[in-house]
């Protein structure tokens, strides 16, 4: 086990000096403190994994210390060190919360296998309390709505590589809202590393310097703010997950330091000379075209080629189907319960616009304009005027509804009742068009003359905007 932090109090300077040198050789960090006085002032930047603490210190005694330190840490493995007629109270300890004792002259495999217990203990302990945290949320697949055969493919793949135990990096891609990050949770939560932590670092947050550190760490002195030395979030998430939330963010300088992170799996804090190994995974999240930012020399096309070995593309909204009804049925009763309503149905109307809407925010999108339409609400059913939204459809029932194209010249009749109100922040043209073509396309079954007969324009005007679409391989 390494890259764990020993922190020992002992008055007694050869036997701490011999114990610190034995431990170090064995991978640990290890930090000596001659009082208990001393032993509280580092253990805020020294954040030790494991104590070693004499029973008889001079001033406040080691069972004192125990006690202090159980006030405000309480799972940090203490071990008692006693000499000769101090015993009882080692005893005494082990009853106040020690994790153990050991005997003077102390043993010095002993004394590391002491230190390696005591930090499985604590990692068990840290795993439980956050166990418990997470089975009150709502992780996993299960929280991740959807049956399309767009979303279930993406779904295949990520079940897959999330009960393997190591993979290469995972990259997940797609617009804004479509569910990276919940799907980024999913993994980590269904596999065998979900009880690990699971850290998530937007790197669109911070400028580089800052993010270098955030992500390595640094050692006390590194730079003029740095007091104390720090582990950085990727040792924070040993064992566990490193969710690179906005990777495309991420400043070029910085890309190099995690390329070499991924490959060797170390890490240097800012400051050190010490390399740490780490054992972690990696998913990575983007809605940017990372090709395009390599080929613009924004991203380094060694990390991008370590980061496309995986790569799932989480489908837009408007390539789901009929699963934004099932999604909004999902809020629905989210904003019920959340406030006090008792919105049971989505009108016909209403739900023949949620499909044709083409949701440029995606998911996200959709969560709000349930939300805002729960809170204006007054009945039992949502309907079109709730959704705030303007309609690419004619006002006729959903089996003959008529989608036009938004700059389609042949309108049928009826269908000009659509005259979409504009929202103030102006509609996506571009994006209208295309979820009514791929609308046409599907309930024409396919048939590409049915297809333009429905919205009024020519076969070839049709192929030419599938095409421009990228609607046809
Ligand atoms: N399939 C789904 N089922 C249920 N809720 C979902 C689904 N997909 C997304 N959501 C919800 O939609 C919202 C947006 O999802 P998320 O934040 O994961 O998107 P994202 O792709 O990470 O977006 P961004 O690129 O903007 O960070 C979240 O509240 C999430 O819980
Ligand atoms: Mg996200």
């Amino acid at each position: 086990m390494t890259g764990a932090t020993v922190l020992i109090v002992d008055d007694e300077h050869t036997l701490a000096r011999s114990a610190q040198a034995f431990l170090a050789d064995h991978g640990y960090e290890t930090e000596v403190a001659s009082t208990g006085e001393k032993a509280l002032e580092l253990l805020a930047s020294v954040q030790p994994d494991v104590v070693f603490a004499d029973v008889r210190l001079p001033g406040m005694s080691g069972i004192d210390l125990l006690k202090r330190i159980r006030e405000f840490d309480p799972v940090l493995p203490v071990v008692m060190v006693t000499a000769y007629g101090t015993i009882e109270g080692a005893v005494e300890a082990v009853k106040l919360g020690a994790f153990d004792y050991v005997k003077k002259p102390v043993d010095l495999e002993e004394l590391k296998l002491l230190a390696e217990r005591a930090r499985a203990d604590r990692l068990l302990k840290q795993e439980l309390s956050y166990y418990r945290q997470r089975a009150t949320r709502d992780v996993g697949f299960a929280g991740m709505i959807g049956a399309s055969p767009a979303i279930r493919a993406v779904l295949e793949r990520a079940r897959q590589i999330a009960v393997l135990d190591e993979t290469p990096p995972v990259l997940l891609t797609g617009e804004t809202g479509t569910g990276k990050g919940l799907l980024a949770h999913a993994i980590h939560a269904s596999g065998p590393r979900a009880m690990r932590p699971f850290i998530e670092v937007n790197c669109t947050a911070l400028p580089a310097t800052l993010m270098e550190a955030e992500l390595f760490g640094h050692e006390r002195g590194a730079f003029t703010d740095a007091k104390e030395s720090k582990p950085g979030l990727v040792e924070a998430a040993e064992g566990g997950f490193l969710f690179l939330d906005e990777i495309g963010d991420v400043d070029l300088s910085v890309q190099g330091k995690l390329l070499r992170a991924i490959e060797e799996r170390t890490v240097r804090r800012v400051g050190s000379v010490r390399e740490r190994k780490v054992d972690l995974r990696i998913i990575a999240a983007t809605n940017r075209d990372l090709e395009r930012e390599v080929r613009r020399e924004r991203f380094r096309n060694d990390l991008y080629f370590r980061l496309a070995v995986i790569v799932l593309p989480v489908p837009p909204l408007r390539e789901r189907g009929e699963d934004v009804l099932q999604l909004a049925e999902h809020f629905l009763g989210l904003c019920n319960a959340k406030y006090g309503k008792a919105v049971r149905e989505i009108s016909a109307p209403a739900r023949e616009l949620l499909v044709a809407y083409p949701w440029p925010g995606n998911v996200r999108e959709l969560s709000h304009v349930i939300e805002r339409a729960v809170l204006w609400s007054r009945g039992a059913v949502l309907d079109v005027a709730h959704l705030s939204l303007t309609s690419p459809l004619g006002a006729e029932s959903t089996d003959q509804a008529v989608p036009a194209a938004s700059d389609g010249p042949a309108v049928e009749p009826g269908a000009a009742a659509i005259a979409p109100a504009l929202p103030p922040q102006g509609v996506d043209l571009g994006q209208w068009e295309r979820s009514i073509i791929e609308r046409a396309m599907r309930e024409a079954g396919g048939n590409q003359t049915k297809a333009a007969q429905r919205l009024g324009i020519s076969r070839d005007t049709l192929r030419y905007r599938l095409k421009k679409f990228g609607l046809v391989g």
